[in-house]
């Protein structure tokens, strides 16, 4: 059990209020190993990113999603997949994030998709993990989790696969022990 505990943090890539992504998340804050807490914090009021509307002043919603992130011990991103690559979403999101100073030198930042189709998002994936590389961020060497079908696997937003939650425990376990042998940027 990690001393003191790891705080991570759970960003969804979907505004949607019965979001499987965010879904994802939630079944995650259920499957943390003991003296691991996963916070999740939503992007709605996250502006567009504009330069204009920066020159005037970082805005508030950005300032504390960059605050966040740089208290959390690692990052969970769960985004969708739209059109072959990760939403708009987090895209936009991580573009004022990655603004300086920027929270995520030397951050952990790992990646789970979920999607009705028959991939999971697989491809919303590598561009994330891209763009995550670039900001300077670590990637976990972690077993994908990608969940396909997933409008079988929620109800309502909520996982109720009992396997995908099984998955998504090793995933979170084998997070949670490389965070506990990594050693900070
Ligand atoms: C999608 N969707 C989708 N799914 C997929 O597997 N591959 C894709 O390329 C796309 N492209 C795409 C584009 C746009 C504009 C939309 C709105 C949707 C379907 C998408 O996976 C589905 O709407 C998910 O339910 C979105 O994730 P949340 O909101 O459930 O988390």
């Amino acid at each position: 059990m990690p001393n003191p505990p790891l705080r991570l943090l759970g960003i969804p890539g979907s505004l949607r209020r019965a979001s499987f992504n965010r879904g994802l998340l939630t079944a995650a804050q259920r499957v943390c190993p003991d003296g691991v807490t996963l916070e999740i914090h939503d992007l709605i009021d996250v502006p567009l990113y504009n330069g204009d509307v920066e020159a005037e002043g970082t805005p508030e919603a950005v300032v504390a999603l960059k605050n966040a992130i740089a208290d959390a011990d690692g990052l969970l991103i769960a985004s969708p997949e739209y059109n072959g690559s990760m939403s708009g979403v987090i895209k936009n999101a991580f573009d004022w994030v990655s603004r300086k100073p920027s929270p995520l030198g030397g951050k952990p930042c790992a990646v789970i998709s979920a999607s009705p189709g028959g991939a999971g998002g697989t491809r919303a994936q590598p561009p994330l993990k891209m763009m995550l590389h670039v900001l300077g961020a670590e990637l976990p060497p972690l077993r994908q989790v990608a969940v396909s079908g997933a409008s079988g696997k929620f109800t309502d937003g909520a996982l109720t696969d009992d396997t995908t939650r099984d998955r998504l425990g090793t995933f979170m376990s084998g997070y949670a022990a490389w965070l506990m042998r990594h050693e900070p940027a």
